[in-house]
């Protein structure tokens, strides 16, 4: 058998049009295009993440021309971002010149890519690759957010999130500071968890009608904690299961700890089919050592009570509730202060309008008084009592059609 030799063909030829010959044919051409280097492959190597923590110099090498496409930023950035699909990268990393190739390409279960890192010896491209992943492990300014099967960094919701605030949340009696102290206690009482024996993972269901306070609530405490946070938008996948995405939700976060798993609308994510899959990710032979997982819901009576009624899952219940006339008098003050001096809106008028918006969210209340605003702005010689007087009456009868 020794003096058996196949040559590279065999990998190439064998796969012949199917789509895992491309990386092999890839890896050849940079074998050959380059034989006294070392080439190293592996996969989703974030290099322009590292390079944008300056941690390495990046340009397109010229003469390989990069498919790339640009992209706006949106209005508040407001300028052109490249998205590359294939590209050479000239890297200049601790004073030594890498290359990078990147390629992306479509296959049967969606995309998939490569990235190889060619250097003068495997150590160098290997300790490139450490590095990378370790300093680009952390989602950093940013959120991971979970759609389409993989992850992607979200800076705008990272900033939605830093500009929430549990000054502005009004909850019932002492539920905000329960709320809050339970969750730095939890971060700070690792070793006494492990002292107990007990597992150092916390879950936390927050429960209510639309428009009361879940996400903000959610977004002030990731805020406040300070840790990693990911987040799950979506589960679906045209061709893997959700088991499998789940898996690979929890493996991500388990890397991560500790860390925040927020899952909104529970109840939405968690079907039939992946329920038992999902129960083993949350408490099943894994530890989640450091996990917090914050799941909201509309609807309680739509989850399974054997994930909403044991304690090893959701250990904690919040109950947001619509505001009682009290609450109503707190939130419209806070507007009210902001808007005063603006509009006339006088503190003696507040009363009025909680005492005739029983059964208001907290979000409906809020649209009530931005319609009132863009109202008055119109029409600006009205008393703002008066016109938000006249949008309560368009805004319950359009309430009532809701229903
Ligand atoms: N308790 C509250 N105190 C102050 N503002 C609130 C409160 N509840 C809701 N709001 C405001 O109303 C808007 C909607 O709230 P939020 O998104 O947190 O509701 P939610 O409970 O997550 O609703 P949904 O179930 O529809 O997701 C936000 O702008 C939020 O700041
Ligand atoms: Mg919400």
């Amino acid at each position: 058998m020794a003096d058996i030799v196949f040559d590279k063909e065999l990998v190439t030829e064998g796969l012949a049009d199917n789509t895992s010959a491309l990386p092999v044919r890839v890896e050849q051409l940079i074998v050959a295009q380059a034989p006294n280097k070392a080439v190293v492959a592996c996969q989703n190597l974030q290099i322009e993440h590292y390079a944008r923590q300056e941690l390495c110099r990046l340009h397109p090498a010229e003469e390989a021309r990069a498919s790339a496409y640009m992209y706006w930023g949106g209005e508040e950035r407001d300028r052109l971002y490249t998205n590359y699909e294939q590209v050479v990268w000239d890297v200049t990393w601790n004073d030594q010149s890498l290359v990078v190739v990147h390629f992306e390409w479509e296959n049967a279960c969606g995309g998939s890519s490569r990235d190889w890192v060619v250097a003068d010896s495997v150590d160098v491209a290997e300790a490139l690759i450490l590095d990378v992943e370790r300093k680009t492990h952390a989602p950093g300014d940013a959120i991971l957010v979970f759609s389409h099967g993989d992850w992607q960094r979200s800076y705008d919701l990272y900033r939605a999130t830093q500009a929430a605030s549990f000054d502005d949340l009004i909850l019932a009696d002492a539920m905000k500071d329960r709320i809050r102290q339970d969750f730095s206690q939890f971060l700070e009482a690792e070793r006494r968890y492990q002292s107990l024996g007990i597992a150092w993972r916390r879950g936390a269901l927050m429960i209510g009608p639309p428009g009361n306070g879940k996400t903000h609530c959610v977004r002030a405490l990731v805020k406040e904690l300070g840790t990693s946070s990911l987040y799950v938008q979506s589960l679906s996948h045209p061709y893997y299961k959700e088991d499998q995405m789940w898996k690979r939700v929890f493996d991500r976060a388990r890397g991560l700890t500790p860390c925040i798993l927020v899952l909104e609308d529970l109840d939405t994510l968690v079907s039939d089919e992946n329920r038992s899959f999902f129960l083993n990710q949350l408490d099943g032979f894994e530890q989640n050592h450091g996990l917090i997982v914050l799941a909201t819901t509309n609807y309680p009576d739509r989850i399974d009570s054997a994930i909403i009624d044991r304690p090893s899952r959701f250990d904690r219940k919040y109950h947001f509730h619509l505001p009682t006339e009290h609450e109503r008098i707190q939130y419209l003050s806070l507007w009210q202060e902001r808007l005063g001096d603006e509009t006339g809106w006088a503190k003696n008028e507040i009363a009025e309008i909680a005492a005739a918006t029983e059964s208001y969210s907290f979000a409906y209340l809020k649209e009530l008084v931005i319609s009132a605003v863009l109202e008055w702005m119109q029409e600006s010689t009205a008393p703002f009592l008066k016109v938000l007087q006249s949008q309560l009456n368009t805004l319950q009868r359009q309430m009532r059609s809701d229903e």
